[in-house]
């Protein structure tokens, strides 16, 4: 009897564990480290001493709420506050009680794909800053850009926080920024935050803290992949590895095998060995000063408007006006 074959159509997050596994040098993308853990490791990782980045933008956000508000509601006509990725949206709030308290007409619209992160951001705004008009959408940022787009002619103002453009390669961060640039009109602004270069240690100790949380963090995809593909890495027997190069400004992370290994990954029928000290590149997180800034814009489509800096000069917010 012939045996009936059933074929299996693998997931986006399987196809691409899969090939970075069997890739040259080894690689897996950091947008698989945020499940539930990882999301609370990121928050831990907000409150560490030495990740100086949020609280850079907390300062720039507080010391420059009313320039910001100012800039934003120039037309004195009611505009979208838009936020890709919001979180826990804790740096937002502190622009969103200001807009408030000085009556703009805005409506906030957090976009995030997790309906989770939405529900809990909906829930703390209700509780904390009940006159806001909040309407989340849930879904992945291009899909509901377009939608808000299409809804009527208000200004927009789209915020992408945290650095989080620092986890794409440069290309990536031009097709990021192109497609966004393509759905915003003449008078819509994108607000930046961008952490820049600095002393190299500074940045070294940010993504290696003493206390292992950017381990955890870094380890959490093998985790994941053990939790829903069924495979048996030894979180022990892999190290967090950070570099940094101050000329091109990219931090990256690695996971680096302290032993040959074989690891079996079930659910895609798969075994992959490791040399020892063999690595598994995991993320970058880019540094950028004024020029790469200006480049990127330039070459999305973008002019940069205004730029915000903390006081030492770690991160900048920039406000990007398109060009054409
Ligand atoms: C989300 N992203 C901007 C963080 C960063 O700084 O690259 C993620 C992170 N990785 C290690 N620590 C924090």
């Amino acid at each position: 009897m012939q045996e009936t074959i059933t074929p299996t159509i693998e997931t986006q997050f399987e196809k691409e564990i899969r090939q970075g596994l069997t890739d040259f040098p080894k690689h897996l993308s950091s947008k698989y480290f945020y499940d539930e853990k990882g999301d609370a490791l990121f928050q831990a990782i907000m409150k560490m001493p030495e990740y100086y980045l949020t609280d850079c933008e907390f300062d720039i956000l507080t010391q420059y709420q009313s320039e910001i508000g100012t800039l934003f509601s120039s037309d004195n006509k009611p505009f979208k506050l838009i936020e890709l990725g919001a979180g826990d949206g804790k740096k937002t709030k502190i622009l969103l009680k200001y807009f408030s308290d000085q009556n703009y007409k805005f409506k906030y619209q957090p976009i995030d794909i997790s309906q989770s992160v939405l529900n809990g951001l909906k829930k703390s705004l209700s509780e904390e800053l009940p006159q806001i008009n909040t309407v989340p959408k849930q879904g992945t940022y291009f899909e509901a850009l377009k939608e808000i787009n299409d809804e009527n002619g208000t200004r927009k103002v789209i915020l992408f926080l945290g650095s989080n453009i620092g986890n794409l390669l440069h290309k990536q961060a031009i097709e990021f920024l192109k497609s966004v640039q393509e759905l915003m009109h003449k008078n819509d602004f994108l607000f930046l935050g961008c952490d820049l270069k600095k002393n190299p240690q500074t940045i070294l100790d940010a993504y290696n803290d003493k206390a292992g949380i950017t381990a955890k963090f870094n380890k959490n995809i093998l985790a994941r992949i053990n939790s829903e593909l069924d495979a048996n890495f030894d979180l022990g027997a892999f190290r967090h590895w950070e570099v940094y190069d101050p000329e091109t400004g990219t931090a990256k992370s690695f996971l680096v095998s302290e032993i040959a290994q074989t690891v079996r990954i079930e659910k895609l029928n798969l075994e992959i060995s490791f040399s020892p000290w063999e690595t598994i590149h995991t993320e970058i997180s880019q540094k950028y000063d004024d020029a790469t800034v200006k480049w990127l814009a330039e070459q999305s489509g973008f002019e940069i408007y205004e730029q915000y800096a903390d006081k030492n000069n770690y991160y900048k917010n920039y406000v990007l006006r398109t060009a054409r």
